[in-house]
């Protein structure tokens, strides 16, 4: 007997960043995070697994091609335990129902697991969040687990931190949590997909290629290194988690664009206070600041935003506008960079039609 499940994830990207862990190993943040779940027509994983009686071994595929070491994947195999212990505790109580041998040992069967992205892998664009959140829901949805979004977030957490924000749709909320066990550092939805339907996400592909420093070890260098990274986790991440809250539930978009624009400036600023820095942006990326800034500057308004850039770990740029301004901006970024000579792609993404929402 086999049996298979197949899921697809989107992409989230944080307004308020999530950079430093005080637990590597269950990845547990030094602060709370805030992000926008991108709809699914541009940038998804998708994720396929097989269990069967007749596999030899849990094997896993990336992008079709590439067979991963899982022995030496600790995250994965975190992920793995985790789902499989509840699907262990699951057969249990449905034993006591229904009898052991109505009930399908999942949880002892090996499994084939196939992942891939729909765009460039590990080069900032949050492929480690969709993908976890993808294996740890098509997992979920496999072993048929009763349990909350949430509870399933605490365990997508443990793959890539930021996965556990792309279980939810719409605006989600990564609490840190105070405990050492983690089992208060979750995900909780601020907004549903419908709330704003105005805004949108346009994604400036800058460049596709792998990233120089991956953001476990480079976050692990700006904790060690970087004073002002402290400034940050006590001074001004937790105020600025109550105005972005506060800011898209009244979809105030000059309040979300300034602190989302200032939120990815301390980020980047920290990864230069690391020692040795971190350079994530580029030429282009601090191009596109400049052309955004300009552009901004056109209302001749101050305190009054048509856009906000926002970078992860990487150069690609990622700006939120209100619909009615994303044709000028589009105008705007292909004037400044024609694709033919800056090798610039961009879309745009209405962030909202994630459908596993729960
Ligand atoms: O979850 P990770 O290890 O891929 O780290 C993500 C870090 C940032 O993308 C830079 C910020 C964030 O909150 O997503």
């Amino acid at each position: 007997m086999l049996y298979e499940k197949t899921s697809t994830s989107p992409v989230n990207i944080a307004v308020i960043k999530y950079w430093g862990k005080r637990d590597t190993e269950l990845i547990l943040p030094t602060n709370s995070s805030i992000s926008v779940t991108l709809s699914q027509d541009q940038l998804q994983s998708k994720t396929t697994i097989r269990a069967s009686p007749k596999f030899t071994k849990t094997r896993l595929w990336l992008n079709n091609v590439e067979e991963l070491n899982l022995s030496n994947n600790a995250r994965l195999q975190n992920c793995l335990r985790a789902t499989k212990k509840l699907r262990k505790e699951y057969e249990d109580q449905l034993s006591d129902e229904i009898g052991r041998d109505n009930v399908i040992p999942l949880s002892t069967y090996n499994l084939h697991i196939c992942s891939e992205n729909n765009f460039p892998t590990a080069a900032g664009l949050a492929s480690s969040a969709s993908g976890f959140a993808c294996l740890v829901y098509t997992l979920s949805q496999l072993y048929e687990l009763p349990i909350s979004t949430t509870e399933l977030s605490k365990i997508a957490r443990q793959g890539s931190g930021s996965a556990c924000r792309s279980l939810f749709g719409g605006f989600v909320n990564w609490q840190m949590g105070t405990k050492q066990d983690g089992s208060d550092s979750q995900a909780l939805q601020i907004a549903s997909s419908d709330h704003w339907p105005e805004l949108e996400a346009l994604i400036c592909v800058v460049s596709d290629a792998k990233k120089s420093t991956s953001s476990t070890e480079g976050m692990q260098n700006t904790v060690k290194t970087s004073p002002l990274l402290q400034y940050r986790i006590n001074n001004v991440v937790p105020e600025r988690m109550k105005f972005m809250t506060d800011a898209i539930l009244r979809k105030d978009f000059n309040k979300f664009a300034e602190l989302t624009m200032k939120d990815s400036n301390q980020f980047h600023a920290c990864c230069l206070d690391t020692f040795p820095p971190i350079f994530y942006l580029n030429d282009i990326s601090r191009a596109i600041i400049r052309v955004i800034t300009e552009y901004n500057n056109s209302t001749g308004k101050p305190g009054e935003y048509k856009a906000a850039y926002t970078f992860d770990a990487g150069p690609n740029a990622v700006i939120y506008a209100l619909k009615q301004n994303i044709p000028d901006i589009i105008n705007l970024i292909s004037k400044y960079f024609p694709p033919s000579q800056n090798n610039l792609n961009y879309f745009s993404d209405p962030y909202n039609l994630f459908s596993n929402e729960s």
